[in-house]
């Protein structure tokens, strides 16, 4: 196969001939749409660096979840903001902490819709970390009975799936043993496996209200420039029982997203992060890029990476696009 007996641009000529050499797709299916949960009451604020994504109280994430079923999206995952924060993080595993109510409501109303909740402590601690804190670093193995007390209070309000994105080491095996132990054995953790400690979470932490207050995230999210550790901590959460890997952020990270492809056989999750986000917005708002089409063309190329599903502050516009 040489030029000029072969012509690669032959299959490029027609819509119809791109549509059916077409590789790979992006399906409304795949998407997952993150959801902020505001103790109170009519409260739908705008994250100044996220246009288009809200704080939001119950009433109103109840009629967005809604519109998100409607949309066909079949998953929403859900990040609370308490009324109060304090250094356990109490209102993590309270029955009645915002993620407890938030659950309760959107299952009462749209209970075909998958809730997925995010298990971590960093928005519910008044020092913003993921874990308790001892001698200025968080505490292991500490942290694992506020994590697997967040899970199972979290099943218990009627959660469908648990995504711990804390990276404390055993946390896995710990909430799968909690949630067998309670009659919990059918609901599936998703496992925030490979999550490096980075920059394009930013504007998420404006809109958690989830920054550190001293310090960072280095002595437990995962350092961008590594690979095979990235490797290792996908196999623990294989051996741990996870039933979801994830690869968090996305944009910088499209060679992990392939590497565990290649090697586990699990569902793959790409989170495309707040920043990521941010990003096309803002260019988008100043006339430099194309909004809609550089959106397409970064999902589909996380599809393309390896991911199976996606976690995208985008699946509201990306799901319109794909209906029509
Ligand atoms: C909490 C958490 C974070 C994100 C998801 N879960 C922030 C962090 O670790 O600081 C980031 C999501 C995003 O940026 O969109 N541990
Ligand atoms: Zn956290």
């Amino acid at each position: 196969m040489f030029f000029p007996e072969y012509r690669a641009r032959r299959t490029r000529r027609t819509d119809t001939l791109r549509r059916m050499v077409r590789e790979n797709f992006l399906r409304i299916d795949d998407l997952i749409y993150p959801m902020f949960s505001a103790f109170g009451e009519n409260i739908r604020k705008e994250i100044p660096s996220m246009p288009g994504i809200y704080q939001q109280s119950i009433e109103h994430i109840v009629a967005e979840a809604k519109e998100v079923h409607e949309l066909g999206i079949p998953a929403v995952i859900l990040f609370g903001i308490p009324e109060e924060k304090d250094p356990l993080g109490q209102d993590a595993y309270c029955e009645t902490g915002i993620i407890q109510e938030t659950v309760r409501a959107i299952k009462a109303a749209v209970p075909e819709l998958l809730v997925i909740t995010d298990v971590c402590m960093c928005e519910y601690t008044d020092h913003g970390h993921c874990g308790v804190i001892k001698d200025g670093d968080v505490d292991n193995d500490e942290t694992l009975k506020l994590l697997t007390a967040e899970a199972l209070s979290h099943a218990r309000a009627g959660a469908d799936l648990i995504a711990p994105s804390d990276m404390m080491d055993g946390r896995v095996a710990a909430i799968r043993e909690v949630l067998d132990a309670n009659q919990f054995s059918h609901i599936p953790v998703m496992s925030y496996a490979v999550k490096y400690a980075s920059a394009y979470y930013g504007p998420f932490r404006d809109a958690a209200d989830s920054t550190p207050q001293f310090g960072d995230r280095r002595s437990y999210q995962m350092d961008p420039p590594n690979r095979l550790e990235a490797l290792r901590e996908a196999e623990l959460d294989v051996q741990e029982c996870a039933d979801f890997l994830m690869v968090k952020p996305a944009l910088a990270y499209l060679d992990i997203l392939r590497d565990l492809k290649e090697r586990f056989n699990l569902p793959l999750v790409a989170y495309n992060v707040s920043g990521e986000y941010s990003m096309v917005k803002a260019a988008a708002a100043k006339g430099w890029i194309d909004g809609d089409r550089v959106m397409m063309e970064t999902l589909v190329g996380m599809k393309r990476a390896g991911a199976d599903l996606i976690i995208t502050y985008h699946a509201k516009e990306a799901a319109r696009l794909l209906q029509s």
